[in-house]
């Protein structure tokens, strides 16, 4: 199994989203919300024909983290992805740099890779 990371900003139109089996797409929480720019990529993956693939979405925060979820929904109910059984991976910034933080992105990595051998 092989996994490509891609800045939002690297992302052009839909082709330079194709061809992959599975999408995990992430953002922090500002004001409550999703960036601006995952706003707009998420424009550009919904012209990506993304039924049935696999997803996963996560974000950083600090006290509220709405990104992950709505990140998440989108991709599940909108793009009708078949999203991972462990939901969204909220991550507060605090534990990013920690073991917890790593274990916990390594986990969700692995709930997504066991996604493919099922
Ligand atoms: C102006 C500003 C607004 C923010 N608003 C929220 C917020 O509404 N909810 C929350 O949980 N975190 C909020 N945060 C915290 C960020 O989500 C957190 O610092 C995140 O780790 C930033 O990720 P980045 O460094 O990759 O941009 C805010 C941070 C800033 C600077």
């Amino acid at each position: 199994m092989q996994a490509d990371i891609k800045k939002t900003t690297e992302i052009k139109n839909e082709k330079d989203l194709e061809g992959y089996d599975g999408y995990v797409f992430g953002c922090p929480t500002y004001h409550r919300d999703m960036t601006a720019g995952m706003k707009t990529f998420l424009f550009v993956a919904e012209k990506l024909n993304l039924v049935g693939k696999m997803g996963g979405a996560f974000g950083s925060y600090t006290h509220s983290g709405e990104s992950a979820p709505m990140v998440f929904d989108t991709m599940q109910y909108v793009f009708k992805m078949d999203m991972v059984d462990l939901g969204p991976l909220s991550l507060k910034e605090a534990i990013i740099d920690t073991t917890d933080g790593t274990r916990a992105c390594q986990d969700y990595g692995k709930a997504i890779g066991q996604k493919f051998t099922n």
